[in-house]
């Protein structure tokens, strides 16, 4: 393990600085998740009709939301029966290891953190969690479970029942129910994504570690401008280059690995601990 992150954490532990994991799509490709912007990435194949950029949009869910729905739930077929990965496990070890030293930001909808026992209180899902459905017309705020009537096995993308869409009614004001998700021409805001509470966790981190993301949506970005203007070490884990690559590479408290989530963090949590 590099040397600069040994010393790093161990100053963490002393002056109870934050330990922080920024994950995208690349830690749950292990588990089988296609990424967003990878060959066959979902921003890529997008649906039948309509580019991804299009069809995840409120725009879109107000003007067609039955495209919308079909969309979703093929992806959410996908996230149901995935498992968690040697990388999510081993990203809870590590929670139980460092406890509220630790914090996680996920940019993963596909419910495996939670599926791998990281705790809700120190996770961040900032955009969204497929897990839960609200209602589209913010009758309320209330998130409610995702309907489990609706069929997730062998799902075919290109069609939604009657039935279903019956499911996907506000139990309070009967209109649309919409996925727990942010959408392309939508904000973070701390209500739904945890901006605040993300913010106040960079500012604290003494090092963050970017696992498997490309870093092409800004509240990560910032993120990690917060912890290197505070004095942090960013510590960047790919298997290509990234957005944050550039950024770390001239650094003098960046460090860029070219390795898979699951092979750095299961050395990570060996690492730690050895002196906990
Ligand atoms: N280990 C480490 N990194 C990996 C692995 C792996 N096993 N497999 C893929 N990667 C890296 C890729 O090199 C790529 O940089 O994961 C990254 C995945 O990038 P994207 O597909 O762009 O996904 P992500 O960064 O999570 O997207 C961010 O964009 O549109 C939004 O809401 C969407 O949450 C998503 C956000």
């Amino acid at each position: 393990m590099n040397e600069r992150i040994i010393e790093k954490l161990k100053y963490c532990l002393k002056y109870e600085k934050k330990i922080t994991f920024l994950v995208g799509a690349g830690l749950s490709a292990e588990s089988g998740i296609p990424t967003f912007r990878g060959k066959d990435g979902y921003w890529v194949s997008g649906s039948k009709n309509y580019k991804a950029q299009e069809i995840g949009t409120y725009k879109m869910f107000c003007e067609n939301p039955e495209e919308v729905w079909k969309w979703f739930l093929y992806r959410k077929s996908i996230t149901e029966f995935a498992k968690p990965n040697t990388g999510h496990l081993m990203l809870k070890e590590i929670e139980d290891l460092l406890k509220d030293n630790f914090a996680l930001i996920s940019q993963n909808i596909d419910g495996l953190h939670t599926k791998a026992g990281n705790s809700k209180e120190r996770s961040f899902f900032i955009h969204g969690d497929f897990d839960y459905v609200r209602c589209g017309y913010e009758c309320s705020k209330e998130l409610y479970p995702f309907p489990k009537e609706i069929n997730l096995l062998n799902r075919n993308k290109d069609v939604i029942t009657e039935e279903e869409q019956r499911y996907l009614k506000c139990p309070k004001c009967g209109k649309n129910l919409r996925p727990h998700v942010l959408w392309f021409d939508e904000y973070y805001d701390d209500y739904y994504y945890k901006t605040d509470k993300v913010l106040k966790a960079a500012k604290n981190t003494g090092i963050l570690f970017i696992i498997g993301t490309s870093g092409a949506t800004n509240l990560p970005q910032t993120v990690c401008f917060t912890v290197l203007s505070k004095g942090g070490t960013v510590v960047e884990i790919n298997t290509e280059e990234s957005y944050f690559s550039e950024i770390l590479e001239n650094k003098q408290n960046g460090i860029i690995l070219r390795e898979k989530s699951s092979d750095f963090l299961t050395e990570l949590k060996e690492e730690i601990s050895k002196f906990m």
